[in-house]
């Protein structure tokens, strides 16, 4: 009966969910990104989905796939395409999750042909992306919003900042320095820590498994609000 009730948990509930890297162009044969796999994004997207939820992802470029019929797919490849994808579909969401690993800076300049290499050094101006969580934080209506922080030091600190900065309803802090944490593997270890400074610790887990302890943590602080 434990399984019938996690199966109802998200009935009926919208979640929007942002997984993975950004890719900025350099030229046509190159881009900056960053480690991000996805693969903690993609879980909460199918956990949710598992979990009654009709979820929609907004991925940038990873090699997870879905398969659960209700979780519908935006792939996205820069951070503004990844903002456009997020604001166009934030309205009448119930859950928000910016589980992607979104670039802070881009090439200022992209070049239309393959640059050539000169002698001597080579300098690429970067300028600042948008920050899509904030943006979000700003608009909220009644949207459950949670970021991620990934983080190598002080990453309690951190978290909290961003948790107050971008106006969340709770944030996921990765310590990505912690072994077993982070970026490619199939695990994870992470602190849930909701706007009334609760702090929840998940110890060492499958991402699935993360994601279904983030899950709870979400449902039961809707309901307290
Ligand atoms: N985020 C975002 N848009 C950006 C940068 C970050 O939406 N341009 C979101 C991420 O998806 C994540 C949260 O903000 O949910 C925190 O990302 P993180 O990189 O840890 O923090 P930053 O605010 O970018 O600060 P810094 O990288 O300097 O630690
Ligand atoms: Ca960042």
């Amino acid at each position: 009966e434990n399984h019938q009730n996690r199966e109802q948990l998200l009935a009926g509930k919208k979640v929007l969910i942002s997984a993975g890297p950004t890719r900025e162009k350099v030229d046509p044969v190159r881009f900056f990104t960053n480690r991000s796999s996805g693969k903690m994004g993609y879980a909460l997207a199918e956990v949710a989905a598992e979990l009654g939820a009709e979820v929609t992802l907004v991925s940038g470029p990873v090699s997870e796939q879905v398969n659960h019929p209700r979780i519908k797919r935006i792939d996205v490849l820069t951070a503004e395409e990844m903002y456009e994808a997020m604001h166009a579909n934030y309205a009448n969401q119930d859950i928000v999750i910016k589980a992607a690993a979104v670039a802070d800076y881009r090439p200022k300049l992209v070049h239309d042909q393959k640059v050539k290499k000169q002698d001597g050094n080579l300098q690429i101006e970067m300028e600042r992306t948008k920050d899509i969580l904030k943006s979000l934080g700003e608009m909220k209506t009644n949207q459950f919003l949670v970021g991620f922080a990934a983080e190598t030091n002080n990453p309690m600190d951190y978290g909290k900042k961003k948790l107050l900065q971008k106006h969340l309803d709770a944030i996921v802090i990765n310590d990505v320095s912690a072994e077993g944490a982070g970026f490619e593997g199939d695990t994870n270890m992470v602190t849930y820590l909701n706007e009334a400074m609760q702090q929840d610790e998940v110890s060492l887990a499958s991402k699935r498994e993360v994601a279904t302890r983030i899950l709870e943590f979400i449902d039961r602080d809707m309901k307290d609000e």
